[in-house]
C-alpha cells in the first residue's frame, strides 16, 4: 500500500490524505501461490473435497459457471474469448472443453500464474481444437484496440486486486479542482460522469474496477462476465437466518498475505456499464452454485464447531453468498 499524504503537485498545498493500495508489485515479484486466498473456484476443483460434495450439482466452478452463462449468452456467436486473471488457468480449461470451437486468449500480470495456467491448459490443446495464446500485461496497460477483437471477456474474482483508492475524502466534491491532484481529480470526474452514490464523507473507491470495466465496455466487448466480492450484497430471505452477509455500503479491506484487497461495490460498476449501453444481470454465486441446506449445513452454518471439515465450509458458504457477478450484454439497435 502506497501512503499518500504530500502535497498537491500544482499547489504545494496539503489537500487531503488518502491511500492508495495497488497489487500489481505483489502480483509481479512475490506471489508464488494462490492457496492464501481460498478462490470458490479453487475450492471446487478436487473432486472428492468437501464443499464440492455439499453441491446440488457437484461440479468444478468453471462447468457450473459455464453451463449458466450458456442460459444467458449465446455461445454459438462467441468465436473469440479473453479471461483476465486467470489464476490457475481451471475456469478456461472447463469453457474450452466444452465449447472447443472458441479461440482464447490469456492476459495475467503474474508470469509464475501464466505458468501454472499453460500447464493446466496443456490438457485442452493438447486435443488441437483452440487456439490459445498467454499474455503477460497488466490490464491496465492493455491498448483499447487490442481488446476489440474480443466477443467475450472473463474476470473471476480478480478486480478486487485492481488499485483501490481509500480513505478519500468526499471534500474532492467541493473542492476547487486546482486544489486537487491527479488522483483526486480523477475520482471526482469518475464520480461525475456516472453519477456514482458516496454514502460516507471519508470513503474507500474502487478506481481500478471501474476503470476496468469503462475499458472494457469503450473496447465494445459484447459480453463481459465479472465476479467478486462484494460490498453490497444483501441477505436472501431464505438464507437469511444464517448471517452470512453483512451490508457495508464502502469497500472493505481484506488482508491476504503479501497483499490486500478491497470489496466491490456493484453498483458503481452498474452504472458505469448502464451509461455504456449495456444490459445488466447483477445476482450472486448461489445463483449457479447451488447447495443442499440440510440439517447438517444448518448445524454447520449455526456452530462455532471448529472442525476442519466445518469451518471449510462455513467459509465456502458464507462466500457463496458474498460474491455477486455482473454479465453485461452490449445493447444493439
Ligand atoms: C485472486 S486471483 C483469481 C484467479 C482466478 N480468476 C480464480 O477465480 O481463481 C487474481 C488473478 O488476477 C491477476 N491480476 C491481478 N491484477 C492484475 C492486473 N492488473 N492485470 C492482469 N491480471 C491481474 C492475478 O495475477 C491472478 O491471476
Amino acid at each position: 500500500m502506497n501512503k499518500k499524504s504530500t502535497p498537491c503537485s500544482r499547489t504545494g498545498k496539503t489537500i487531503m490524505k488518502y491511500n492508495i493500495n495497488d497489487t500489481s508489485d505483489y502480483h509481479i515479484n512475490d506471489l508464488d501461490t494462490l492457496g492464501w486466498e481460498l478462490t470458490v473456484c479453487n475450492s471446487l476443483e478436487s473432486e472428492g473435497n468437501p464443499c464440492r460434495k455439499i453441491l446440488k450439482d457437484p461440479d468444478s466452478f468453471g462447468n457450473l459457471l459455464f453451463k449458466y452463462l450458456t442460459k444467458l449468452l449465446p455461445f454459438e456467436n462467441i468465436g473469440r474469448i479473453i479471461e483476465i486473471g486467470g489464476g490457475y488457468g481451471y475456469i478456461m480449461r472447463d469453457i474450452l472443453s466444452q465449447a472447443p470451437h472458441l479461440n482464447s486468449v490469456m492476459l495475467d500480470i503474474s508470469g509464475f500464474l501464466l505458468e501454472r495456467q499453460k500447464i493446466t491448459l496443456e490438457q485442452v490443446t493438447e486435443k488441437g481444437l483452440n487456439t490459445l495464446s498467454f499474455i503477460k500485461k497488466d490490464f491496465f496497460q492493455t491498448p483499447s484496440d487490442f481488446l476489440k477483437q474480443f466477443d467475450l471477456a472473463i474476470l473471476n474474482e480478480n478486480i478486487g486486486d485492481f488499485p483501490v483508492i481509500s480513505e478519500m475524502s468526499l471534500e474532492i466534491m467541493n473542492t476547487s479542482p486546482e486544489n486537487l491532484d491527479d488522483i483526486e481529480l480523477g475520482v471526482r470526474a469518475l464520480i461525475e460522469k456516472y453519477s456514482l452514490q458516496i454514502e460516507s464523507s471519508i470513503f474507500n473507491f474502487n478506481l481500478g474496477a471501474i476503470q476496468a470495466v469503462e475499458k472494457l465496455c469503450l473496447s465494445g466487448i459484447k459480453y463481459i462476465y465479472l465476479s467478486e466480492h462484494s460490498c453490497e450484497v444483501t441477505e436472501q430471505s431464505q438464507f437469511s437466518d444464517l448471517k452470512t452477509v453483512r451490508l457495508d455500503k464502502n469497500p472493505e479491506r481484506i488482508r491476504l498475505k503479501g497483499h490486500d484487497e478491497y470489496t466491490v461495490k456493484f453498483s458503481h460498476l452498474e452504472a458505469v456499464a448502464e451509461n455504456h449501453d449495456y444490459t445488466i444481470k447483477r445476482g450472486s454465486y448461489t445463483d449457479f452454485i447451488e447447495y443442499n441446506r440440510d440439517s447438517r449445513i444448518n448445524f454447520i452454518m449455526k456452530s462455532n464447531s471448529s472442525k476442519d471439515e466445518h469451518e471449510i465450509l462455513r467459509h465456502f458458504i458464507t462466500d457463496l453468498h458474498k460474491y455477486e457477478y455482473l454479465v453485461l450484454i452490449k445493447n444493439t439497435f
